[in-house]
Parts: C-alpha cells; structure tokens; sequence
C-alpha cells in the first residue's frame, strides 16, 4: 500500500523501535517526508545547535575532517557547512533512503554537503574509516529505541588521535542506558579525555515535544578504541 495512506510516522514510532533492522526498515518509509513533516513541523533545532557548538572548536577556515554519525538526510551536515564552509564533511547512517536525501543536499557555494556517504550499521564495529576524522559529530542518533553507549565507543575508531567527538544522547536515553558508565570506562582505560556536558533544548519553544532535552559530550579521542 502506498506510504501516504499510512498514518503520519511520529517521534513514538521512532522511539519504540527495537532492532538495527526496525531502524531500517521505518526509515525507509520515513525519508521523504522526515525534513517536512518531523524536523520543520516540530522545529527540531538540536542539529543547529549541535553544529554550533561543534564550529566554536575549530578554526572557520580549516579544512577539519568532519564525520556526521547517523547523518539521515543530512540536516546536521547541511548547518555545519555553513559555519564551516571549508570543512571536509562525510556522513554515516544505516539507512539508504535518509542517505539518498543527504546526497541532494548542498552548500551555499552549491557543492554537495557531504563529500562521502556510507551506509553502515554502527551497532557492528566500523569498517568504512580508520582514524580518519578530525571531529565525529551527531545529533538525534543517540536516543530511545536507536544506537546506545556500544555504538558510542565503536565510533571513536573513526577519529584520529587528539580528534574530538561532540555527540548529542537523548537525556532520558542517556540516564537509562549506562553512557555514563560507558565514558566513564573510556575516559579510565585513556581512551577519551573527561567529557563535558552541555545540555541542549531538542525542539523550540512552540514545539509540542519543547522541553525535550539532549546532553551533548565534547571529549577528545587519546588512543584509537
Ligand atoms: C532521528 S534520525 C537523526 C538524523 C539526523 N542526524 C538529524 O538530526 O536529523 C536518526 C538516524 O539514525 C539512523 N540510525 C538508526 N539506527 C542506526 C544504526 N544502527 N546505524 C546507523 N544509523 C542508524 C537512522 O537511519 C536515522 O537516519
């Protein structure tokens, strides 16, 4: 049956998904009206903010090598380079069809956003990079019923030494599901340095989810994972 005779997919569908593959499969049905009628319609602003705080760390001109974890199509990447348009930014995310949207994307000097994209499932270990990138970035992947502290530490493999991770984790998600044990232990065992933590608004005011809160950790990558 067609998508658009389905009820609207809402942000309960999504977090009730339980699987890579749920991930998968409802992205698939979501990618082209995600932008629209979730990130406008609820004026999902945690990609914004995200971008900004992940520029303030680098110099504008720098040609930093960005990666842009579970980038769907791509809206995070879309606001970073335009803070940061010499970055170099790559994208990472399980499902073709939000890859297929973050292609279309381009910059202001209309070039694409994204220089490569890779479709990956980052609850495995990562096999598409190798202490390649200067920052990991994410926004709205690290939330109910999508990638937990696991994936979190399987992704530093993609960060250089002395490169920095600035990820954002739903604070629900992040209290019910051990990322402090899990930074913890990196920061222990040497692999990370101590995170600090900025807490963000999700959605702005007049958004029915407002009030929905991120944590966003900065640390630096000190060995590869
Ligand atoms: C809420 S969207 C956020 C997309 C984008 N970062 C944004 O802020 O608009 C969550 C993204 O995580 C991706 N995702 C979910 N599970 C994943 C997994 N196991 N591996 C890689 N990406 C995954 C989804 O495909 C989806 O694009």
């Amino acid at each position: 049956m067609p998508d658009h005779h389905e009820t609207p997919i809402n942000l309960d569908d999504a977090y009730a998904l339980e699987t890579p593959e749920d991930n998968r499969i409802l992205y698939r049905k979501w990618a082209s009206t995600y932008d629209a009628d979730f990130a406008q319609r609820n004026k999902y602003v945690y990609p914004k903010t995200i971008a900004a705080i992940c520029a303030e760390l680098v110099d504008t001109d720098s040609t930093t090598k960005i990666i842009d974890i579970g980038c769907g199509t791509g809206i995070v990447g879309t606001c970073l380079s335009e803070l940061l348009p010499a970055g170099i930014i790559d994208g990472v995310d399980i499902s073709p069809e939000m890859l297929l949207i973050a292609s279309t994307k381009s910059r202001v000097s209309t070039e694409p956003v994204y220089r490569n994209l890779f479709e990956a499932d980052l609850a495995q270990p990562v096999t598409f990079a190798r202490a390649t990138y200067d920052i990991a970035i994410s926004a709205g992947t690290f939330t109910h019923g999508h990638l937990g502290p696991n994936a979190l530490i399987n992704v530093l493999s993609t960060i250089r030494h002395g490169g920095r991770m600035v990820v954002g984790i739903n604070i629900e998600h992040f209290s019910a599901n051990g990322f402090n044990s899990a930074l913890q232990m990196a920061t222990d065992n040497h692999l990370i340095s101590t995170p600090t933590f900025t807490e963000v608004q999700i959605y702005d005011e007049g958004s029915p989810h407002y009030r929905d809160l991120a944590l966003v950790a900065t640390f630096l990558v000190l060995s590869p994972a």
